[in-house]
């Protein structure tokens, strides 16, 4: 319905006052009941119209997007990635080295940075992979900055950055302890913000460059029990939104990521994927497109559940429901 509306206004906005106003006035005085179906008819055109296009669009997105040189695109300097060590930004990694990029990862765990790298040249004998350690839990003081700055120094070109590296709690903010929130906001939000700014000055001006997030299906979905991870990740939107009208040099992607089989998500459930399924697929969607889930399945899943209010609210119910279940198995078990 709220689809519905928005059409009209953008109808109304396109026709010219003397237009609509020549309109009610005729309806008015003539009272002319073929005026009122000529009305409703151009609304459903109108209204049925915007959603095939949207369909096409989507169709278009998630069965026709092919897989583009991302070296030819953006040039083959570094390819930074956080939260490389496990999950999806692991998997992001081994699309990289697939494709001949040098990789940088910015890792806490110095065993398992060495590890990923092991396993990442594997992949590709000649592919040149190196970490930095830094942990991305910091309240981010001029001297914590300073530090990220002198480590990132020896990498001064950057093509890429994925921004990827994230924490999730699912509780009542009630329930979360101070600390879990501040990581929460320190990770998720914090860190992207003084890397980004630090990484943007290594970006060529004169080529095109890349900056993606690891955002969240869960930024539209909004449900009960995300507070503040969701909250992190409507921030993630908005700093992309504005950052990327501040610099014309450089592509933006924010991720809407569904269920990811990782150690952040251990529920279970028939839409999840393995990280490397979904990393295959969301790398032809970076760079090409501002938002996308960057997978056909969780392109549906978000699409039927935003399709209209009943089908949110009712996600937001199951998920509630799924999340008070989990909560009150893990007491019993504690
Ligand atoms: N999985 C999903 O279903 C899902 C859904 C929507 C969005 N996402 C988003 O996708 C991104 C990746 O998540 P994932 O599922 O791949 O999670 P994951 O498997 O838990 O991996 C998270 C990565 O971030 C790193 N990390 C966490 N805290 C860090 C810190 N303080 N300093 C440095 N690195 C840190 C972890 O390092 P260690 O290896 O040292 O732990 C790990 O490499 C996140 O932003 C998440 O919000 C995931």
């Amino acid at each position: 319905m709220n689809i519905f509306f928005k059409n009209i206004y953008i109808l109304f906005m396109n026709l010219n006052f003397k237009q609509i106003e020549n309109f009610f006035r005729e309806f008015i005085t003539n009272k002319k009941s073929s005026n009122f179906y000529n009305f409703f008819a151009l609304f459903g055109f109108y209204y049925i119209g915007c959603k095939l296009i949207r369909s096409l669009y989507s169709f278009k997105k998630y069965f026709l997007t092919t897989d583009s040189n991302l070296k030819h695109k953006y040039g083959d300097d570094w390819v930074i990635i956080t939260g490389a060590t496990d999950g999806i930004g692991k998997s992001f990694a081994k699309e990289f080295v697939k494709r001949g990029h040098k990789v940088l990862m910015i890792a806490r765990n110095e065993s398992k940075a060495k590890q990923v790298v092991d396993e990442l040249t594997k992949i590709k004998s000649d592919a040149l992979v190196e970490y930095i350690i830094y942990d991305l839990d910091k309240f981010y003081t001029d001297e914590d900055i300073k530090e990220l700055e002198e480590k990132l120094s020896p990498y001064k070109e950057v093509s890429i950055l994925i921004n990827n590296a994230g924490i999730g709690k699912m509780k009542s903010l009630v329930n979360l302890s101070n600390s879990e929130i501040r990581s929460l906001i320190n990770v998720n939000m914090n860190s992207v913000t003084f890397l980004t700014k630090a990484i943007i000055p290594k970006m060529n001006k004169n080529k095109k460059s890349l900056i993606v997030f690891s955002g969240s299906g869960l930024y539209k979905i909004k449900p009960a029990y995300s507070t503040v991870y969701s909250g992190t990740k409507c921030y993630l939107d908005g700093f992309m939104s504005c950052l990327s009208q501040e610099h014309d040099n450089i592509d933006f992607t924010y991720l809407e990521i569904g269920p990811v089989s990782t150690n952040l998500n251990r529920s279970t459930g028939r839409s999840k994927i393995s990280p490397d399924d979904y990393c295959s697929s969301a790398i032809k969607h970076i760079g090409k497109y501002e938002y996308s889930a960057g997978h056909l399945k969780h392109g549906l899943l978000m699409g039927v559940v935003l399709s209209n209010n009943l089908l949110l609210r009712s996600t937001r119910k199951i998920i509630k429901k799924g999340v008070e279940k989990m909560l009150n198995n893990n007491n019993i078990n504690q």
